[in-house]
C-alpha cells in the first residue's frame, strides 16, 4: 500500500466524557465490533472512583492497567482504528490535555439524565484549542432523560458549539423504542441487551405508516414532528464544518445495551478525519509527506522498579516509521535508533516493524525523551500545542532524609519528565514548589518517590493562586520586573520564567504595575499577547 492509502485508511481518536458517563462501555462495545475482544468485560476501567480508596495499591493498579489501555488498535471495515484511553479522574486531567494533543477527533460522552457537566465543559475547552472534531454520543437513553432538544441546547450553550443531530430517540427511559438515523434514513428497534445488535429498518418517507405500527401511533406522530422540528430548525449536515470543530453532529444510544453503538461507529468512520497536517515551528507538517516525523505526547515510567524501563508513546505525523532506523531527536540535536518499537493492539503489545502517521508507537527508551520531543528524518522542526497549563495546586517539596538528596533529585526529574506534575524551582533559597491539578497526584509523587527512589519527602502547602509564564518584548523592563518580584520567581523544568502569583486580585494589580510584561497561563503562547486578564 502506499503511503497515501495507509493515511487514508487512519482515524486516530480519543473519547472523553464525565466520570461515569459511560466512556469505559462505549470503548468496550467498540473494541467488541472491531473483534479486538471477544467478550464484555474485558476492558478495566481507567477510572478512580472513590476518592478514599487511593492508597498506593490503588495508585500501582491503576498505572498498570492504563499502560495496559493507554492505546487500543483495531480494524474495523477495512480501516484502522487507533484509541487513545484518557483518565476519567479529574486529578489526571492534566495527562488528558496531552493525549488529545495526539488524536484526530474526538467522541464526547454525555449522560442524557446529567447532561453537560463540568469535567465535559473542561475537556470541550482543549478541543476548541485546537480545533478537534467532536461527534457528541447522548447515551442511557433507558433512563429518563432530559429531553432531547433540551440537551442539545444545553450541549450548544455550555460547550460553545453548534450542534447537529444525526439520529434521533424515539421516547426515552422504560418506553424507549429506538432511534431513528437522519443520516442514513432508517429506523432502529430497541430490544435491551448487551450482546445483541439489532438490524436496521430502512425507511424511505417518514410518513410511511409502517413507522406506527413499529412504534405506536403516539410515537410516531411525535418522531415525525420532532424531524420536522430539526430539519427546520438545524441547518443540513456539512462534513467540512465538522471537520473544522465548528458543528458537532450528535448520536444517541444506549452503550450497555449496545445501542446506537454500531451506527456511531459506522458513521465515525465515514466522517471522522484521518491524520491531518500539524503544525511546528518551522512549518506545517503534512502526513503525507516522505520523510518521517513525530512526537512524544506520553512517558510510561518504572512499572518495573527494578529495571528503569520507560515507555515514551510516539505519534507518527508524516511519511514511514522504521524500527531500527535513526531518527533525530531534535531537542538534544542527536542520532537515536529504537531498535525495540511496541505497536497496540487492542490489549496485546507486539513489536512493530514500521508505522504510519495516525499510529502510536510505543519506544523503550533510556532516559533521553520527555513529553513534547519531536523526532524526524533530519528536518529541525519541533511540534508545537503541547502545553504545560497553570497548575492549580501548588506545595513545596521538604526532603526529610538529607542523605537521599541525589535520589530525590533524580526522582522528581524523572516523575516530572513523565508529566507527573510541574516542578517550579525559585530562584532565591533553592526552594523546589510542585504543581498539580488534584490532590491523588501528591499521593502519587510520595509514594513512588519512596518506592523508587528511596526517597522521603512531604509536602508544605502554598498559598499561590496560578503560575504564570512571563515575556517581555522589553529586556530592561523584565529585567527590572525580575528584581522586583525575586521571591516570586521561580523556572520551570525547561527553565523558562515564572511568575508564582499568590492571588487573582494581587496578579491584577502586578499587572496594572507593570504593563510591558506578558503572563500567560500556559507555556506555550504568543510573544505579544498578554493571556491573563
Ligand atoms: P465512565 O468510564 O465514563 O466512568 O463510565 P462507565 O462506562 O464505567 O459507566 C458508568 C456506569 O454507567 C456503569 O454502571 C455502566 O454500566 C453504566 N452505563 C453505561 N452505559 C449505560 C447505558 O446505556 N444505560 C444505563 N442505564 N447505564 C449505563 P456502574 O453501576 O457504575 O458499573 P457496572 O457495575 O455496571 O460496571
Amino acid at each position: 500500500m502506499t503511503l497515501e492509502q495507509e493515511i487514508s485508511k487512519r482515524r486516530t481518536f480519543g473519547i472523553i466524557s464525565h466520570p461515569d458517563a459511560g466512556k469505559t462501555t462505549l470503548t468496550e462495545k467498540l473494541l467488541l465490533f472491531g473483534g479486538a475482544i471477544q467478550k464484555a468485560g474485558a476492558v478495566k476501567s481507567s477510572k478512580i472512583k472513590d476518592h478514599a480508596r487511593s492508597d498506593w495499591m490503588e495508585i500501582e493498579k491503576q498505572r498498570g492497567i492504563s499502560v495496559a489501555t493507554s492505546v487500543m488498535g483495531f480494524n474495523y471495515e477495512g480501516i484502522k482504528i487507533n484509541l487513545l484511553d484518557t483518565p476519567g479522574h479529574q486529578d489526571f486531567a492534566e495527562d488528558t490535555y496531552r493525549t488529545l494533543t495526539a488524536v484526530d477527533s474526538v467522541i464526547m460522552v454525555i449522560d442524557c439524565v446529567k447532561g453537560v457537566e463540568m469535567q465535559t465543559e473542561k475537556l470541550m475547552e482543549v478541543c476548541r484549542m485546537r480545533n478537534t472534531p467532536v461527534i457528541c454520543f447522548i447515551n442511557k437513553l433507558d433512563r429518563e432523560g432530559q429531553d432531547p432538544f433540551d440537551l442539545l441546547d444545553e450541549i450548544e450553550e455550555k460547550l460553545s458549539i453548534k450542534v447537529r443531530p444525526l439520529s434521533w430517540p424515539i421516547s426515552m427511559g422504560k418506553t424507549f423504542k429506538g432511534v431513528y438515523s437522519l443520516y442514513e434514513k432508517s429506523l432502529k428497534l430497541f430490544t435491551p441487551s448487551k450482546t445483541k445488535v439489532e438490524e436496521a429498518i430502512e425507511i424511505d418517507d417518514i410518513n410511511d405508516p409502517a413507522i406506527d405500527g413499529y412504534v405506536g401511533e403516539n410515537n410516531a406522530r411525535q418522531l415525525r414532528a420532532d424531524v420536522e422540528l430539526i430539519e427546520g430548525v438545524y441547518s443540513d449536515f456539512d462534513i467540512n464544518e465538522y471537520r473544522s470543530g465548528e458543528v458537532a453532529p450528535v448520536f444517541f444510544g444506549s452503550a450497555v445495551n449496545n445501542f446506537g453503538v454500531k451506527e456511531l461507529l459506522d458513521t465515525f468512520i465515514k466522517i471522522a478525519p484521518n491524520p491531518m497536517p500539524r503544525e511546528t515551528t518551522v512549518r506545517e507538517v503534512a502526513p503525507e509527506e516522505k520523510k518521517f516525523t513525530g512526537f512524544i505526547f506520553k512517558i510510561h515510567a518504572n512499572m518495573d522498579p527494578k529495571h528503569r524501563n520507560r515507555i515514551a508513546f510516539l505519534r507518527v505525523c508524516s511519511g514511514k516509521f522504521e524500527r531500527g532506523a535513526n531518527y533525530l531527536h531534535v531537542r538534544q540535536d542527536k542520532n537515536i535508533r529504537f531498535s525495540n518499537a511496541t505497536a497496540f493492539m487492542a490489549q496485546d503489545r507486539e513489536t512493530v516493524e514500521e508505522a504510519w502517521p495516525g499510529d502510536i508507537v510505543g519506544l523503550y527508551d533510556t532516559g533521553n525523551l520527555k513529553i513534547g520531543d519531536t523526532l524526524t528524518e533530519g528536518e529541525k522542526l519541533m511540534y508545537t500545542g503541547i502545553p504545560s497549563f497553570s497548575p492549580e495546586i501548588f506545595k513545596e517539596v521538604i526532603n526529610k532524609d538529607a542523605m537521599k538528596t541525589k535520589q530525590l533529585e533524580k526522582g522528581l526529574l524523572q516523575l516530572m519528565e513523565e508529566g507527573v506534575a510541574q516542578l517550579f524551582s525559585y530562584q532565591l533559597g533553592n526552594r523546589k514548589v510542585i504543581g498539580t491539578v488534584g490532590v491523588l497526584q501528591f499521593e502519587v509523587i510520595q509514594f513512588r518517590l519512596k518506592n523508587e527512589y528511596n526517597a522521603t519527602v512531604e509536602f508544605a502547602p502554598q498559598n499561590i493562586y496560578k503560575a504564570c509564564w512571563i515575556s517581555s518584548k522589553d529586556p530592561q523592563k523584565m529585567e527590572e520586573f525580575l528584581q522586583s518580584k525575586q521571591r516570586h520567581i521561580a523556572r520551570d523544568k525547561d527553565d523558562r520564567l515564572v511568575f508564582m502569583a499568590e492571588s487573582k486580585a494581587w496578579l491584577q494589580m502586578v499587572q496594572d504595575n507593570f504593563p510591558e510584561i506578558n503572563f500567560h497561563f500556559t507555556s506555550e503562547f504568543k510573544e505579544n499577547e498578554n493571556a491573563v486578564s
